[in-house]
């Protein structure tokens, strides 16, 4: 699914709060790929149509900022009770014995599931509702997750307007949605974003110079399209180069744009490949450096025979961890490329500077 039809799902989804289909989000993905942006996007959506946005990240205590900051600051404004059944709520918290009921056992959850309970049944009369919006859920404690999910399904056993919208890396996702406790997350509505359109990206490199209240030439522009390669983070990143490179302040030309796409593969080595590729074995490395000898998609045969390993079928194995970890994927039968743009060449320039023991040397003098 394009991101036009993604946005116009989002923009849906309040409008008939009866109708749970996306209420319950999860958007996957590689580095860079926009996901925080479309999670942006969603909330933008629910704050259109009226709805209360809780936006949090998944560290841990997730739980009691929800508790005890959000949902009574929320039910302060929007519920017409007093803020004492808050406090009462409050006091359940703390060392309870073991012959407690479920809510002195529990206090956190039956807290939480109360407060949504209070805060839905004041929002829902006014065509309102609550969303909670999470960002690198990869990095969730899956029981905190356990938790929310349960009220995430309550809720929609009693059609609660509350929506769930989390975003987060595709690896780590797929390892999260293994665990039972995350049945919600399973059930979600999944999209995996990855690259953009070339016309897409053409009208987002253009609309960040107009942004700027620069101009760019056709030319120039199709030459920063067509080496973006739909990446989203390369957008941003060229357009703001090239400009910065057009320095007497015209019409952004050919050469700015080259110039810029060279600032901008300079910080997406720094901020992207270097960190993905760090945690990799040696022999991943070698795998994917026999990839790196060809400009575009390589032949998987063409790559075992390179790295020369026996049996041949442990070639397949490091393709199938390094499709798994989200390095490289699938490009048509029997070929893979790079998930993210200019791994190869990031690979071949440093196994040159590895080469001549000059890896520090290439990072100091990479900064702008
Ligand atoms: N559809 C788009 N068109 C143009 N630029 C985009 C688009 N989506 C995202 N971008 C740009 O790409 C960059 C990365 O986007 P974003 O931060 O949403 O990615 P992400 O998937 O959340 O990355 P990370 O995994 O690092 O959190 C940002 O600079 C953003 O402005
Ligand atoms: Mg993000």
């Amino acid at each position: 699914m394009g991101r036009d039809e993604l946005l116009d799902e989002f923009d849906e989804a309040f409008a008939d709060s009866m109708d749970p289909t996306g209420l319950t989000v999860l958007l996957s993905g590689q580095r860079g790929m926009g996901k925080t942006v479309l999670l942006d996007a969603y909330r933008h959506a629910a704050e259109t149509d009226g709805w209360l946005v809780i936006t949090e990240s998944s560290s841990s205590g997730l739980l009691d900022r929800l508790t005890r900051d959000h949902l009574p600051r929320l039910l302060q404004q929007y519920s017409g009770n007093p803020p004492i059944q808050l406090e009462s709520a409050d006091l359940e918290v703390g060392p309870v014995g073991a012959g407690g009921s479920w809510t002195d056992r529990y206090p956190a959850e039956s807290t939480l599931r109360s407060q949504v309970t209070e805060l839905t049944d004041a929002l829902a009369p006014r065509g309102s509702g609550l969303v909670l919006s999470i960002d690198e859920i990869q990095a969730a404690d899956v029981e905190e997750l356990r938790k929310l999910g349960e009220i995430v399904q309550y809720a929609r056993r009693e059609a609660r307007p509350f929506a769930f919208a989390a975003a987060g890396l595709s690896t780590p996702i797929e390892e999260l949605l293994d665990h039972e406790g995350t049945t919600f997350l399973r059930r979600a509505d999944h999209h995996n974003v990855g690259r953009v359109d070339r016309p897409d990206v053409r009208t987002a490199i253009a609309q960040t110079i107009a942004d700027g209240g620069r101009e760019i030439d056709a030319q120039a522009l199709d030459r920063a399209a067509n080496t973006i390669e739909g990446y989203p983070f390369m957008i941003q990143l060229v357009g703001y180069h090239s400009v910065r490179n057009q320095k007497d302040g015209g019409p952004v030309a050919s050469a700015a744009v080259a110039a810029g796409i060279d600032a901008a593969r300079r910080r997406l080595g720094r901020h992207v490949h270097t960190p993905a590729l760090r945690p990799l074995s040696p022999v991943d490395r070698t795998y994917l450096l026999a990839m790196a000898q060809e400009d575009g998609p390589a032949r998987t045969r063409v790559v075992a025979e390179r790295l020369g390993v026996t049996p041949p079928q442990y070639a397949g194995e490091y393709r199938r961890r390094l499709i798994r970890d989200g390095i490289i994927e699938p490009a048509g039968h029997g070929f893979v490329r790079f998930t993210i743009p200019y791994t190869g060449d990031h690979l071949r320039e440093h196994a040159a500077h590895d080469a001549l023991g000059d890896m520090n040397g290439h990072d100091s003098a990479d900064r702008p």
